[in-house]
């Protein structure tokens, strides 16, 4: 019997339009005699539809009409199986619609409400296995600043950087800015901690510009980080498969930009044919990027140390900032569902992208099975001689 996959993807999030596209590829290469795939698509709102078209890129132009030839479905556990249902036909003669067995879940979401923990945190709930990092690891690898400090703290290479809320800055503009100008200097580089796709990233050049990049940060996000731009900046991006028992990296990568920051526009709208955008695998770069053999494996170790300490799973992305005036590798984040699964790097390394799926949902399946393995109850008699005061004890309580 096939093993159903379904693919989760969409959901609350500025790299929405993104994911989709993520998720469309990854659907269309793994291998079909092998698994089932149930595409999940989650609306901005956070409703689940699944049906056919859904499969195929040009029916997402239209949403609502896409959405009129899907099915609207929700997830319950039930005699230790997890069962997608779809909503019933309304009307007297409704049509009872069969559920559907799902034996692991396979999230393509990228961005905050969803890759941060939260889709992870849902189908740890449902005891449906999944693929990818877990609650915290994906946690980390969305807060930058948190990520930041796991690095340091094992003695891997970030950037120093001033973290402050929105409030903080709000109350007291004045000496965040002064604090900034004294400790980190110019040129700075503002960013909203958890937040992808360079959305609120601005490069501030002196003081008089300051207030105008926090401003638009704090539109974004609620905590922000400020950190020195570096001047002469070459960024080097490296994948990660496997868990924290064993982890490969791949090849590594050059983007190219076109501006001061790689853009949302950058990122995955240059070579789009048509408007017919191919994720991250569209972007200009350069693979394997022209680095030294020595830099390539430095980065390539860099990798898998920074996947084990966070405790990653699955298939990430690690970008890197190579400062030129001191020739120092800094890690700048983690993508812990890259774009396009960096099924490109994976492709340059000798995995094809039906491979690199399979031992994705291997890494599911072996985590599961180490869980199972885990004590979660233990009996005790501890209700048995519970006294709470009966009826009269919760007088008054305020529930
Ligand atoms: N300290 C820095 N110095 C110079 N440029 C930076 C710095 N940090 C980020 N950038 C630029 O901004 C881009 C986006 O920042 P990044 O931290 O990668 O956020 P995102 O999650 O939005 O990709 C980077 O790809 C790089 O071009
Ligand atoms: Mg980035």
């Amino acid at each position: 019997m096939k093993t159903n996959v379904a693919f989760f993807y969409g959901c609350r999030s500025v790299e929405h339009e993104v994911s989709i596209i993520s998720a469309v590829q990854a659907m269309m290469a793994i291998n079909k005699e092998k698994y089932d795939i149930t595409p999940v698509y989650v609306t901005k709102d956070g409703e689940m539809y699944t049906g056919e078209k859904l499969f195929f890129i040009e029916e997402y132009r239209d949403l609502p009409k896409l959405l009129e030839n899907c099915k609207k479905v929700f997830f319950v556990r039930e005699n230790g199986k997890v069962l997608m249902k779809q909503e019933c036909e309304k009307g007297f003669f409704k049509k009872e619609i069969p559920p559907v067995e799902i034996d692991v879940a396979f999230p393509v979401v990228h961005g905050t409400n969803c890759e941060d923990g939260t889709i992870q945190g849902y189908l740890e709930f449902l005891g449906l296995p999944y693929v990818g990092c877990d609650i915290l690891s994906s946690a980390v690898g969305m807060d930058k600043a948190v990520f930041k400090d796991v690095l340091m703290k094992a003695g891997l290479p970030v950037l120093d950087c001033i973290r402050f809320t929105s409030r903080e800055y709000l109350s007291d503009k004045e000496g965040i800015q002064a604090k900034i100008t004294e400790k980190i200097g110019y040129p700075l580089i503002v960013k909203p901690v958890n937040l992808g796709s360079s959305v609120g990233i601005s490069k501030v050049n002196s003081a008089e510009e300051l207030d105008e990049a926090l401003t638009l940060a704090i539109s974004f996000a609620d905590k922000i980080l400020v950190e020195r731009a570096v001047t002469k900046i070459r960024e080097i991006n490296c994948s990660v498969l496997g868990d924290v028992n064993e982890c490969f990296a791949s090849v590594c990568e050059e983007p190219f930009m076109s501006d001061e920051i790689l853009s949302y526009e950058n990122k995955y709208l240059s070579n789009a044919k048509g408007g017919q955008s191919k994720g991250m695998a569209s972007l200009g770069r350069k693979i394997p990027a022209d680095l030294s053999e020595e830099r390539s494996n430095e980065i390539r170790e860099l990798s898998c140390k920074i996947f084990k300490a966070i405790g990653a799973s699955g298939v990430v992305r690690i970008d890197y900032i190579i400062d030129g005036e001191t020739d120092t590798v800094y890690a700048n984040e983690i993508n812990t569902i890259p774009g396009s699964l960096a099924f490109y790097l994976w492709d340059a390394t000798d995995m094809k992208y039906p491979e690199l799926c399979e031992r994705l949902i291997e890494l599911a399946f072996r985590r599961q099975r180490n869980r199972d393995n885990l004590t979660f109850t233990i009996d005790t008699n501890i209700l048995s001689g519970v006294k709470l005061g009966g009826a009269k004890g919760t007088k008054g309580a305020k529930f």
